[in-house]
């Protein structure tokens, strides 16, 4: 009786751990922010709200410019590389300074591959002159469902008179 009982409380424990186990996931991918179009890239990315106050160091930005992005992502920093998804959102110049610090928020959401169909929600600053800028997830479904994590957002590419940029995206996650 007593052994059987010690055999049940094992056996609860061990369901216990495997349902408390996370597992973290390590996403890379390419995002395409095109603000100005080119003949066969049309822009992802369109202002909507034009800001009144300029900001240091650059004759396009100002404070208060928001733009809604439909950006697709990739698996490789070319734009012809497999898709597999899109980030949805926007983001808005969200600092006075120099730093040029966007509030960014959106969902990516996963069109390919082995998590197609699920999305995580993304709510960061964005200091987009920085070499290296930290995306708080803020959640997510699907698979990513509950998730917790953060991503590492470093720019490939960038071109600062259309605005073009395309993203060296990292995500983290744990479920
Ligand atoms: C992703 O899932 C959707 C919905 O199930 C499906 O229609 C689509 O073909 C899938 N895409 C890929 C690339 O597997
Ligand atoms: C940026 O884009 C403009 C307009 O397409 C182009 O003339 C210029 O060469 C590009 N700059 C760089 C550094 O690629």
């Amino acid at each position: 009786m007593a052994k059987l009982g010690m055999q049940l409380l094992l056996a609860l424990a061990a369901i216990a751990i495997a349902q408390g186990a996370t597992t973290t996931t390590h996403l890379q991918f390419y995002m395409h922010d095109t603000v100005t179009a080119s003949a066969g890239s049309p822009a992802t990315a369109e202002r909507v709200v034009r800001g009144t106050a300029p900001l240091p160091g650059t004759p396009i930005n100002r404070f208060g410019d928001m733009y809604i992005v439909d950006d697709p992502l990739t698996e490789g920093p070319d734009a012809t590389s497999r898709a597999v998804g899109r980030a949805q959102g926007f983001y808005l110049f969200a600092s006075r300074s120099a730093d040029q610090a966007l509030l960014l928020s959106g969902n990516m959401v996963f069109t390919a591959g082995e998590h197609n169909g699920s999305s995580v929600a993304v709510l960061g600053r964005d200091a987009i002159l920085d070499e290296v800028r930290e995306l708080p997830v803020v959640g997510g479904t699907g698979a990513f469902r509950d998730a917790t994590g953060y991503g590492l957002l470093r720019a490939h590419s960038v071109n600062f008179t259309t605005n073009n940029a395309v993203l060296k995206v990292d995500m983290y996650m744990s479920v």
